[in-house]
């Protein structure tokens, strides 16, 4: 049995305490969150005990740590996770700062510690053959990639503040995904963004809420991903991978695939409404791959550096969106 602790239970801790009570072998010992509601609802539903950060760590039945806290607080964590021995499994992004990024990455490095990050559409099943169609030889080499992520609605400016912005903290998955399946050096990165849905997210949440970026590869791919906080039609994540045999298309989920035509003309329903439903299977199998990484003492398929590149790239992005100049990445 690998012993688990949440440390923060708001929308995604709530996500992975569900993810652990679906996978067998796991158990979700502890839960610390300040927020004594948030972390209520944990012990509520999962049977784990409340408890503080200091007792979680020094408790040795503990096997691994889920770290789910505002993101300017995951460095620090990580640190103290990996010191005290436990694996650690850590949200995106894996911190704000790059800086952070490279002393957490040494801190790893020197306990040899286990540190897997947060990207489940790595563990999407549609990513996931989308990934593999790519490998095969019939559909030819990857020319331009577009990926679209845009929210039903903007999370609130507290969140947007600690979040250090759309590019580290939403635009970070899409640059996972961009490397993962382009897998080849990014060399160029150009953005352009703002807040236009509105206007206080400049003001009350330090950030933008609309952006496009455009990126190029070593062997001169082109990829184009487009990030909105609002879409009026769901939770809208496509991806299409256009290639020298084929164009690959990864469309957007609706809640159901029930299509009703009447003399009004061809209905489906809504989109799936966030990325708690959209992406429900994908973590459970992120935590499943974090467990059995646990129990085998082996390497996960998404690492601390995974993290850092994705960093370097959404930095590079917010480089080029506050110089309107591309940036070229080391
Ligand atoms: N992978 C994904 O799809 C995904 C989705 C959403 C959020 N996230 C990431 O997860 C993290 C949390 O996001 P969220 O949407 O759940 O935010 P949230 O605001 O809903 O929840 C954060 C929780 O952390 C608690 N917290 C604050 N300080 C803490 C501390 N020191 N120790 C323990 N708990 C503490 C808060 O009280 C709150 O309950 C962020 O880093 C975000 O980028 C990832």
């Amino acid at each position: 049995m690998v012993r688990l602790a949440l440390l923060g239970a708001g929308r995604i801790g709530r996500v992975h305490a569900r993810a652990i009570s679906m996978v067998n072998d796991a158990h979700l010992k502890y839960v610390f969150d300040p927020g004594a509601d948030a972390s209520q609802l944990v012990v509520d539903a999962y049977g784990a005990i409340s408890a503080p950060i200091e007792d979680i760590l020094d408790d040795s039945e503990v096997d691994g740590v889920l770290i789910c806290t505002p993101s300017d607080q995951h460095a620090d964590q990580i640190k103290r996770a990996i010191k005290a021995g436990k694996a650690v499994f850590c949200e995106k992004p894996l911190s704000t700062d790059l800086d952070m990024t490279r002393q957490v990455l040494e801190v790893v490095d020197e306990h040899q510690g286990c540190l897997m990050l947060g990207f489940q559409r790595r563990f999407d099943s549609h990513f996931m053959a989308l990934k593999a169609k790519l490998a095969e030889e019939a559909v030819g080499s990857l020319e331009q990639l577009l990926i679209i992520s845009r929210d039903p609605s903007p999370p609130p400016y507290s969140y947007m503040r600690a979040s250090g912005g759309l590019f580290k903290d939403m635009m970070i998955h899409d640059f996972d995904m961009a490397r993962w399946l382009v897998d080849e050096k990014i060399v160029s990165v150009y953005a352009t963004g703002g807040a236009i849905i509105d206007e206080k997210t400049r003001t009350e949440g330090n950030d933008i809420d609309s952006a496009s970026v455009l990126m190029t590869t070593e062997t001169n791919k082109q990829i184009t991903i487009i990030n909105s906080r609002r879409a009026s039609v769901g939770y809208d994540q496509r991806v299409e991978a256009h290639c020298s045999n084929a164009t690959l298309n990864v469309n957007s989920m609706r809640e159901t695939t029930l299509v009703v035509a009447d003399a009004g003309g061809i209905a489906e329903t809504p989109l799936e409404n966030f990325f708690m439903t959209r992406y429900q299977d994908a973590y459970r199998r992120e935590i499943e791959h974090f467990v059995s990484c646990v129990q085998s003492s082996s390497i996960p398929l998404v690492l601390g550096s995974d993290g850092m590149e994705a960093l370097v790239l959404a930095e590079a992005a917010g480089s080029s969106f506050s110089s309107g100049f591309s940036v070229k990445v080391d």
